[in-house]
């Protein structure tokens, strides 16, 4: 397979990342989804010719389009294809006790739905695959295979929002006990017949929530973020800011979540007369209010419709 990461591809709330990121000439970054290295060689101008990128991402195809976008910046950058989770043990390797800045882009990249051949897309019949890591054990066919039907209804609950989680558990298991599940068309049409006519329809594609849930499932997603966040601040210098977009609720919900937390917000339950939590103070929060894309940049990459930016700043 020939490269699917696009130099072309448009960056999403390009400039709201570098505004936020707050980049100065020398600083060193984080970016844990280098993708099409969009952002990366924009961060990179603007920390250059003294400052270091440290770029990653599971999928090689991505390091091997990073490697030919930021070719005139090799002294800046070490690319290294990992977990972004892995940040702590990354940086270690490397040497590097704290950084200035941490980004994530969330999620997979346009590239990689449309040209990887890895099954992300529900509009596409391809084999059911869906790891941004290519060498990972877990594909969406082992999922949707071997996964007992509870689990299975679990996860689209949980991860698809999908209100009819227990019908398409239920007819996955039916259809199994015939044959194999084998391409992502098959499984379209069983989640398909699994929603009434009435309703298939009302929530965009029908297989929508059940592809995103098994992509995340598939890929630890949520799990992974939790541990970048952890990880990423520890390491971040006072000063520092951390800049994430998500895509969907449930990472956001984990960003705004892990960023209060920084931030020193007691969770402990109402009414108890004193703090009880360990809430501590260790961040700003400085996007008071989410960042979306404006209207402009709608209009240009409609792609980035569902993009959400939050950003801290370490005390
Ligand atoms: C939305 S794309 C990034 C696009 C990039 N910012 C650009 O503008 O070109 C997200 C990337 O993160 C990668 N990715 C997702 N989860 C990851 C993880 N846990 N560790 C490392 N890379 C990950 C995906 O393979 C994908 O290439």
């Amino acid at each position: 397979m020939d490269d699917y990461f696009l130099p072309s591809h448009k960056p999403v709330l390009l400039k709201e990342v570098l505004h936020f990121l707050n980049l100065k000439q020398g600083d060193v970054i984080f970016e844990g989804t280098l993708g099409g290295a969009g952002h990366t060689i924009e961060i990179i101008k603007a920390i250059a010719p003294t400052g270091k990128l440290i770029g990653v991402d599971l999928d090689s195809q991505a390091l091997s389009t990073a490697t030919r976008v930021l070719k005139n910046y090799s002294d800046n950058v070490t690319l290294i294809k990992d977990n972004f989770a892995n940040v702590g043990g990354i940086l270690k390797r490397l040497g590097i006790s704290f950084i200035d800045g941490f980004f994530l882009d969330l999620g997979l990249s346009l590239d990689q739905i449309e040209r990887s051949g890895r099954g992300f897309s529900y509009i596409r019949d391809e084999k059911l695959d869906m790891r941004f890591d290519p060498e990972a054990s877990k594909r969406a066919y082992t999922v949707v295979n071997e996964y007992p039907e509870e689990k299975l209804r679990e996860i689209f609950y949980k991860y698809g929002e999908e209100r009819w989680a227990s019908r398409v558990a239920r007819n996955i298991v039916e259809y199994r006990r015939f044959k194999k599940i084998e391409s992502t068309g098959e499984l379209v049409e069983i989640v398909k017949k699994s929603i009434p006519y009435s309703e298939r329809y009302k929530r965009g594609h029908p297989a929508k929530r059940v592809f995103q849930a098994i992509r995340i499932e598939v890929n630890e997603e949520l799990e992974n973020l939790e541990k970048a966040l952890e990880e990423g601040f520890r390491v971040l210098r006072s000063g520092g800011r951390m800049v994430v977009i998500s895509y969907h609720s449930l990472e956001d919900r984990i960003v705004k979540q892990k960023f209060s937390t920084f931030s020193g917000k007691c969770i402990c339950p109402p009414g108890l007369p004193v703090c009880a939590c360990g809430a501590e103070k260790k961040a700003e929060i400085i996007t008071k209010k989410v960042v979306t894309p404006s209207m402009e940049e709608l209009q240009e990459n409609p792609n980035s419709k569902s993009a959400k930016l939050r950003a801290i700043e370490k005390v």
